[in-house]
C-alpha cells in the first residue's frame, strides 16, 4: 500500500497544533503569573494610594493630571495626596474634638483575650472589662464622651469604631487609616461630642471579622437632650437589645442565649433599641403587642404608624428602635430568628409567634417631612456598583467582590470637598445581599429601583442592598477625613468589598498591609 499523501500534512498540523498549544499555555501561564504578581500588595501602603480617584463630576480631576501613577496593582501612587502642597494638607490625626473641653462621660475599657462561655458552649474570644457585649455606654446629647481603650493581651491589637456616630476622623478607630492598632500593653483615648441622639454601637476595627464575632463590641446610647417628637409613642422605659451570634453557642441578645428579659410593668411604653452586630441581615417581629418603628440607625422617624403582624428587616450593623406598650396580659416578646427579648412583668409569659410573611417597607413608612438636605442638584454623583469576578486579591486566587468592575485595590476612591452635596448610586449585581456602611456620615435614602422614598425621611448608616437592587442615597460631605465605605458582612469586607471616601487635602500617616500591623478588616 502506498503511503498516504495526507499523512505528512496531518503530522505537520499535529506538530503545529502541539506548538500552538504549548505557546498558548505559556502565554496563559504568563498572564496568570502576571495577574498574580500584579495583585500582590506592598507590605505597607496608604489607604490614599488605594484605587483610582473618582471625582464624581466635581472639581479635583485636574489636580490629578500631574500625579504619579507608577503605583503597583492599582495603587495609584498617592493621587489623593497629590493636589495641594504638603504644607496645605490636613492630617487625619488633627481631626479631633476640642482638646481643652473636659469629658462629661468617662469610660475605661480593657480588652482581653479569654475563653467565653455562651449557653452550653465555649470558645476563645474577647471581652471588654471582662464581659461581652462590652459595657453599655450611655450619654446625653451634647456631652463629650471620652473612652480610654486599653489592650491587655489581644495579640493582633485592637481599636474601637463608633458605628453610626459621625465622630471626628481621628476618633473613627480604623486601624491603618485613622490610627494604629493598639498593641498589648498600650492605650488609646477616644473623645467625641455625642451630637446625635440615638442608638449606636462600638466594635473593634482591627481584624474586625474575628474580633467582632469573638466579642469586641458593645452598645452606645445617646439620649436626647430634650424630649423627642410628641408624635412618637410617649416612651416610659428604654432598653438595648444587642443581637449577636458568637462562634459557638447560638444566637444571643445582650449576651444571653434563648430568652433575654427586660422587666417592666404592663402599660409601660418601652423603647427597644435593637442592634444587629452580626454579619447578615435579620428580621425582627413582636408577639403580643403592636409596635412602631420609632428610629432607624439613630435617627427618629416622622410619624411612624402602629404595626402588627409584620416584621422589620434589620441590616448587619444597623439599628432599629421599636416602641411597644407592655400588654395587660403581662409581657410581649421581641423576636429575631433564634432569640427573643421578653419585655414585661417579672416571670410573665409571652407568646412566640411564627415570623410574619410581610415586612415593613421603610421606603414608604411614616410621613414625609423636610429632610434638611436638597439633593436635586448635587455637587458630585458617584456609582458604587458591586459585582463579583474570578481573579487575584493580594496574590490569592478566588471569586472576589468587585466595585465598579475592579478587585481591591483597583476600586474607586470617592473624592469630595467639604460642603459638597453628594448623590451615590449603589447597585448590586453580585448574587448576594450586602449591608453597605459609610463611616462618618448619614445617608438619606432617595429611591430604590427608581421608586422615590415616600414615607418619613429614611436616614441610614448601614443599608441592605440586595442582589439586583439599585439605591440612590444622598449625603452632605460635612465631616473631613478619610472614611471607610464597606460591606458590613465583615468577611465580605476582608474579601475586598471596601473602599474609602476621602476629602481633598486630607492625608493619613497610617499604613495598612501585612507588614504594618494594621488590618482593618
Ligand atoms: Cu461597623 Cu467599618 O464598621
Ligand atoms: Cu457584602
Amino acid at each position: 500500500m502506498l503511503p498516504s499523501r495526507t499523512a505528512p500534512a496531518k503530522s505537520r498540523w499535529a506538530w503545529f497544533a502541539r506548538r500552538l498549544v504549548a505557546v498558548l499555555a505559556l502565554v496563559a501561564a504568563g498572564l496568570f503569573g502576571w495577574a498574580w504578581w500584579a495583585s500582590v500588595l506592598p507590605g505597607e501602603y496608604s489607604a490614599l494610594d488605594m484605587g483610582t480617584p473618582d471625582y464624581g463630576g466635581g472639581p479635583g480631576a485636574s489636580a490629578l493630571d500631574g500625579a504619579a501613577h507608577g503605583g503597583h496593582a492599582g495603587l495609584s501612587g498617592g493621587a489623593a495626596n497629590a493636589a495641594p502642597a504638603a504644607s496645605e494638607l490636613t492630617s487625619v490625626v488633627d481631626l479631633i474634638a476640642d482638646p481643652d473641653r473636659p469629658a462629661d462621660v468617662h469610660v475605661e475599657l480593657v480588652a482581653r483575650a479569654e475563653r467565653i462561655a455562651v449557653g452550653d458552649d465555649s470558645f476563645d474570644g474577647f471581652t471588654l472589662n471582662g464581659q461581652t457585649p462590652g459595657p453599655e455606654i450611655r450619654a446625653t446629647q451634647g456631652q463629650l464622651v471620652e473612652v480610654v481603650l486599653e489592650n491587655e493581651d489581644v495579640a493582633e491589637g485592637v481599636t474601637l469604631h463608633w458605628h453610626g456616630v459621625d465622630v471626628p476622623n481621628a476618633m473613627d478607630g480604623v486601624a491603618g487609616v485613622t490610627q494604629d492598632a493598639v498593641p498589648p500593653g498600650d492605650k488609646f483615648t477616644y473623645r467625641f461630642v455625642a451630637d446625635q441622639a440615638g442608638t449606636y454601637w462600638y466594635h473593634s476595627h482591627q481584624a474586625s471579622h474575628p474580633q467582632v464575632v469573638g466579642g469586641l463590641f458593645g452598645a452606645l446610647v445617646i439620649e436626647p437632650a430634650t424630649a423627642t417628637d410628641a408624635s412618637a409613642a410617649p416612651v416610659t422605659a428604654d432598653t438595648v437589645a444587642a443581637i449577636h451570634t458568637y462562634p459557638s453557642g447560638g444566637r444571643t441578645i445582650n449576651g444571653a442565649s434563648g430568652d433575654a428579659r427586660f422587666t417592666t410593668e404592663p402599660g409601660e411604653v418601652v423603647r427597644v433599641r435593637l442592634v444587629n452586630t452580626d454579619s447578615t441581615p435579620t428580621s425582627v417581629w413582636v408577639s403580643g403587642a403592636e409596635f412602631r418603628v420609632v428610629a432607624v440607625d439613630g435617627t427618629d422617624l416622622n410619624e411612624p404608624a402602629a404595626i402588627s403582624a409584620r416584621s422589620v428587616e434589620l441590616t448587619a450593623g444597623g439599628r432599629v428602635d421599636l416602641a411597644l406598650a407592655v400588654p395587660a396580659s403581662g409581657a410581649a416578646r421581641v423576636q429575631v430568628p433564634g432569640a427573643s427579648l421578653v419585655v414585661g412583668a417579672d416571670g410573665a409569659e409571652a407568646p412566640a409567634d411564627a415570623p410574619p410573611r410581610e415586612a415593613v417597607d421603610l421606603l414608604a413608612y411614616g410621613e414625609p417631612t423636610d429632610p434638611g438636605i436638597d439633593a436635586s442638584d448635587p455637587d458630585r454623583r458617584f456609582t458604587y456598583d458591586i459585582g463579583r469576578l474570578p481573579g487575584f486579591l493580594d496574590g490569592r486566587p478566588g471569586y472576589w467582590w468587585t466595585i465598579n468592575g475592579g478587585i481591591v485595590p483597583a476600586v474607586p476612591m470617592y473624592m469630595v470637598d467639604e460642603g459638597d452635596v453628594v448623590v451615590m448610586r449603589i447597585e448590586n449585581h453580585s448574587g448576594e445581599v450586602h449591608p453597605m456602611h459609610l463611616h462618618g456620615h448619614h445617608l438619606l435614602v432617595l429611591s430604590r429601583d427608581g421608586v422615590a422614598s415616600s414615607g418619613s425621611p429614611w436616614w441610614v448608616d448601614s443599608l441592605d442592598v440586595k442582589h439586583g437592587e439599585v439605591y440612590e442615597v444622598a449625603f452632605v460631605a460635612d465631616n473631613p477625613g478619610v472614611w471607610m465605605d464597606h460591606c458590613h458582612n465583615l468577611p465580605h469586607a476582608s474579601e475586598g468589598l471596601m473602599t474609602h471616601l476621602a476629602y481633598s487635602g486630607v492625608t493619613t500617616p497610617f499604613r495598612m498591609g501585612r507588614d504594618s500591623g494594621n488590618d482593618p478588616e
